[in-house]
């Protein structure tokens, strides 16, 4: 989604924003801009295409970026088409504006703007907001114009402006995020601390509506009823070198790499050998609450709701109560009937997600108690939430969500544990096994690494894949597919295995090869079989991942014994190199997926 990045201090603006800007490449983006003051006014250069494109056009067209004070912008069209014309940032002779989220009355402001005879000329919602400031400029000083162009918006936004008139940058925060980095005599904005962790790791993170004035000395907050408030800063101690390759060809392939060392970051300082789980200060619930609860919801999106769906089995077996497992853009609209004691649970990598975000406000208007599992450190759903288990994976760069997935599937474990030992279960042996599973997964990807590049070099070619899997591995397989899709833009569906014959199976034939998940445990494997019978009599080509190989599969995938429980922690693993090494025979951009954006910050 779209990228925000602003500066203000005495170095040379462009080279900050354009890093920064590469910084945030991974959230996926069509379009760039940039905007500096200068003596005489400001320069502004865009362009439809990466930063690279937008760098090469600066050198190009010699215009005057030599300013301390900018702004700049990723676009990822919501209105309007990519275009050089439509990409922030937006402006007029006095300001310059970009802009995350969506302006949902701009409709009205623009016939509201045409009745003063003020035209737009692209197609955005953003550029209403640039010219509803320099409305209020002719009457206004900066601030205030600022200030009375904010309250017009209605709908998502985070926004940066600079003036002709002021060194001020003016920022405005409402459902979309926006930091303020503090440096020395310099001041950074981004919507993402990973654009500024270069610079400093001391931010501000600014709440709903919220108004901030910031220059190279000072930061100056208003909140929403425009009252002056200090915010909290804090110290985010992600380094640089870990948003980096590190020598790995994609972010995606270095992440699935990391994925050991993600769950035991997650796991380790939370729960030991001798069947302890320490997670009563970040729950922070009455155990009773937690003893007594009769239902669990969870809502998440794409991978995140896998993630979920994953751990279900896992958590009706030691909670003992109903879970229902719930996507997120469906839920916010649906009329959901919570049970008398309902624990809430939201998982997102971002914790940025739209359509997660709102589903936890109407948990929270409804009184349910509510947990988040989330990435990204004081993300607006971790701060949400009445509580945050953070997934110590890291940052997650690449588009496809790999790390944060196990990393998401090994919190709910723990959860499933802790709540399950208070109501009296013995957790000794899966503490022990969850402990284990680091070491597990290292064999894993080490194991599969090489076989699944043959396997990807023999199948790039196909047009349409089946992924079935039944109990535990059905959520996989589903995970599995999205994953395929996404960055090699194949047709994949997943599939619980048992479902086949009731539609599928029409599609097998030579072209449509199936992946099987199904680990030795009766009576799935047995099952499973019978399906693999059924698409080898239709002509279909099999990749089987397995711990016991059979005579009818093509390709067979052989993964490490484990306890069935623990067996989605290492099957995502192949099925994650599987789509990683298929895109890269078809050479696509394997980390910024086209159509695809990191975080998604819009409904
Ligand atoms: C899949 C993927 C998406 C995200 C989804 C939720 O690889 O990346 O499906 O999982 O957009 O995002 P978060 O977890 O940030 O809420």
């Amino acid at each position: 989604m779209c990228g925000i990045v602003g500066y203000v201090g005495n170095d040379k603006a462009i080279n900050i924003l354009l890093k920064g800007l590469s910084a945030l490449e991974y959230r996926g983006y069509d379009s760039a801009g940039v905007s500096i003051k200068v003596n005489n006014g400001i320069n502004t250069v865009k362009t439809k295409g990466r930063i690279m494109d937008l760098a090469s056009l600066i050198i190009e067209e010699q215009i005057d970026l030599s300013g301390n004070i900018g702004i700049g912008h990723t676009r990822w069209a919501t209105h309007g088409i990519p275009s050089t014309l439509n990409a922030h940032p937006h402006y007029t002779d006095s300001v310059s504006v970009v802009h995350n989220g969506i302006i949902e009355n701009y409709r009205e402001l623009e016939e509201f703007l045409k009745k003063k005879n003020i035209y737009k000329k692209t197609d955005t919602d953003t550029e209403i907001i640039a010219l509803l400031i320099d409305m209020f400029l002719k009457k206004f000083k900066p601030k205030e114009a600022f200030e009375k162009a904010v309250a017009k918006l209605e709908g998502s936004f985070s926004i940066a402006a600079i003036f002709k008139e002021t060194d001020t940058i003016m920022l405005a925060k409402k459902d979309s995020p926006l930091v303020i980095g503090i440096g020395r005599h310099a001041t950074y904005t981004a919507s993402d601390i990973s654009a500024l962790i270069d610079h400093t790791n001391k931010f501000i993170f600014l709440e709903d509506g919220d108004i901030a004035f910031i220059d190279k000395e000072n930061i100056k907050i208003l909140d929403h009823s425009r009252k002056s408030i200090k915010r909290e800063i804090k110290t985010i101690d992600w380094s640089m070198e870990s948003a980096k390759k590190g020598g790995y060809k994609h972010f995606m392939i270095k992440e699935i790499a990391e994925e050991a060392e993600a769950v035991r970051n997650t796991i380790q300082s939370r729960i030991d050998a001798n069947g302890n789980i320490y997670l009563n200060d970040e729950i922070n619930m009455d155990e009773s609450f937690l003893k007594n609860i009769d239902g669990i919801t969870i809502v998440a999106c794409g991978t995140s709701y896998y993630a979920g769906f994953s751990a279900k089995t896992v958590l009706e077996k030691f909670t003992e109560v109903p879970v229902n497992v719930e996507i997120a853009s469906e839920f916010r609209y649906s009329e959901p009937i919570f049970s008398k004691h309902n624990l809430f649970i939201v998982i997102s990598q971002s914790g940025e997600t739209a359509d997660t975000k709102e589903s936890l406000k109407f948990a929270k208007s409804k009184r349910i108690k509510t947990i988040s599992i989330v990435n990204v450190k004081e993300s607006a759903i971790a701060r949400m939430a009445d509580t945050c288990i953070y997934t110590l994976a890291g940052p997650e760069i690449s588009v496809a969500s790999t790390k944060a997935f196990v990393s998401q599937l090994s919190v709910l474990y723990m959860l499933a544990f802790y709540i399950g030992k208070l109501k009296g279960k013995k957790i000794d042996k899966e503490l022990s096994m969850l402990l284990k599973l680091p070491g597990i997964m290292e064999k894993t990807f080490k194991m599969t690494n090489d076989r699944i590049k043959t396997v990807a070099e023999k199948y790039h070619p196909y047009k349409n894949f089946l992924y079935i899997g039944r109990g535990l591995m059905y959520p996989i397989a589903l995970e599995g597919a999205l994953k395929l899709k996404e960055i090699s833009y194949i047709h994949a569906e997943g599939y619980p295995a048992g479902e086949m014959k009731h539609g599928p199976i029409a599609l097998i034939d030579e072209n449509t090869p199936s992946v099987i998940i199904s680990p030795d445990k009766e009576p799935f494997y047995s099952k499973t079989l019978s399906n693999a019978e059924e698409i080898k009599a239709r002509s279909g080509k099999i990749i089987m991942l397995s711990d016991k190989n059979s005579d009818m599969v093509d390709d067979f995938i052989e993964l490490e014994e484990i306890e069935y429980d623990f067996s989605p922690f290492i099957y995502v693993i192949p099925l994650q190199l599987l789509a990683y090494y298929i895109a890269l025979y078809l050479g696509y951009d394997i980390d910024q997926p086209r159509n695809l954006a990191k975080s998604v910050t819009v409904e």
